[in-house]
């Protein structure tokens, strides 16, 4: 479709692409949705496994022998030169860089899900976000750049960076207005990635995708946080007064939605991927209650985010002109979630060890003392 990649698939027979970040909630799901076609695609994931990473989630591809045969797993920094050279095969330097280990051959694509995923987390302790989502990208990029070889390359970039959106929808060619941590070191990346492709000529694509839900998503998000909480009967903490807006994107819908952006986009193009609900946190929060058969009463409202973000809207027509459509209504990827989440216990629970009990009194100890049962709604269940 577009005149940059008119014979190169980039995902089938031979293709061999690099997932970085590929071992959490989106990137996981776009490794195993890819690898399970049987298409005869590689993948090398590049994952440092921070307490967000997990390699349980690609837990379904290692169980098939064909999958697994398709899949090479490296622990490792994207700000780390030495093992992103090795990785991508650029030319390293030989007494600080790692020789190039290729075993599935030249890298066609890299996509970059690596990153901090969490605001809250970023308004806490803001300096992996910079380091992962400014130098890592820096790294990635100087990598492909030194390939020797064409690389196309696509950053996994989020709606926050636009900011709080009032009122409409936003396009691709508005102002990036950050206003958290996070959403500043994912603007800052995407610029990295534009100036790479103006300067040095890179075949580079961004996304930016909307608030994202499904199974395996850590249960620090709002979705699957309630959810679990809910399952052990425990106070749901919403934010304010629960009327910020979201447009809610399931999973594979946006691991789709890159893969038709890597081999469909134009080169230094930019594409918003929209969700299918834009909702009210308070109705996303009693549409879960609602399939869980959990009550109102457990929700608390509880001191906002500072900076919070009111609304989310993206103006999808760039992507779907490029023949892109969402399958899955909110309803059903809900209830999909619910119920993963349901027979999932193991792995959720595990995801609420390490430094979970520090992080959950840090960010909710003091907000759930002075919290409030949260004001009844009514017909929130419709969506
Ligand atoms: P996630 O936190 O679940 O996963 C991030 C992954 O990156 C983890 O496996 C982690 O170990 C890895 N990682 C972190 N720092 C790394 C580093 N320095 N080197 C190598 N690996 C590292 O995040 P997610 O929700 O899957 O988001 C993936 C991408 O999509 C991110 O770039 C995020 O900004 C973007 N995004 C997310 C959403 C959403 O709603 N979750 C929406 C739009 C865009
Ligand atoms: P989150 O899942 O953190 O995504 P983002 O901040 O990237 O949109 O939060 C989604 C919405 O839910 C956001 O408006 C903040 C709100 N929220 C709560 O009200 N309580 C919570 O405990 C969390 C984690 C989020």
């Amino acid at each position: 479709m577009s005149g940059d990649r008119p014979d190169h698939p980039l995902t089938g027979p031979n293709a061999h692409l690099v997932v970085t970040g590929g071992a959490g909630f989106i990137g996981s799901a776009f490794v195993r949705d890819i690898l399970a076609r049987h298409d005869g695609t590689t993948i090398t994931v590049l994952d440092k496994l921070t307490y967000a990473g997990n390699r349980a989630n690609l837990a379904p591809v290692e169980l098939d022998p064909e999958q697994a045969a398709r899949l090479r797993f490296v622990a490792g920094d994207i700000a780390d030169p030495a093992i992103v050279g090795s990785v991508i095969g650029s030319a390293v330097d030989g007494e600080s860089g790692a020789a190039a280990d290729m075993p599935f051959g030249p890298v066609d694509a890299v996509v970059n899900f690596a990153a901090e995923s969490h605001v809250d987390r970023s308004i806490l302790d803001p300096e992996a976000f910079l380091r992962t989502g400014v130098i890592g990208v820096h790294v990635l990029l100087e990598a492909v750049r030194a390939a020797g070889r064409p690389i196309r390359y696509l950053q996994v970039s989020t709606d926050e960076v636009y900011g709080s959106v009032e009122s409409g929808r936003s396009v691709e060619s508005d102002p990036l207005a950050p206003r958290s941590p996070y959403s500043a070191a994912k603007a800052a990346g995407e610029l990295l990635v534009q100036s790479y492709v103006v300067t040095y000529g890179l075949d580079a694509v961004v996304t930016r995708g909307s608030n994202t839900y499904g199974p395996y998503h850590h249960p620090e998000k709002l979705i699957p946080l309630f959810v679990t909480n809910a399952i052990d009967d425990k106070p749901l903490p919403l934010y304010g007064d629960g009327l910020q807006e979201r447009d809610w994107l399931y999973v594979s819908d946006h691991a789709g939605a890159i893969e038709h952006v890597l081999r469909n986009g134009a080169s230094g193009e930019t594409y918003n991927i929209p969700g299918s609900a834009e909702m009210a946190n308070r109705d996303v929060v009693a549409a879960l209650l609602d399939r869980l058969g959990k009550p109102w009463s457990l929700v608390r409202t509880v001191p906002d985010r500072p900076g919070h973000d009111r609304r989310y809207a993206l103006d999808g027509s760039k992507l779907a002109a490029l023949g892109w459509r969402n399958r899955t209504s909110f309803v059903e990827g809900l209830a999909t979630t619910v119920d993963w989440y349901r027979t999932n216990e193991p792995w959720w629970r595990a995801a609420r060890s390490g430094d979970w009990d520090t992080y959950y009194e840090r960010q909710y100890g003091s907000r759930l003392a002075h919290g409030r049962a949260a004001a009844e709604i009514s017909a929130a269940t419709e969506a």
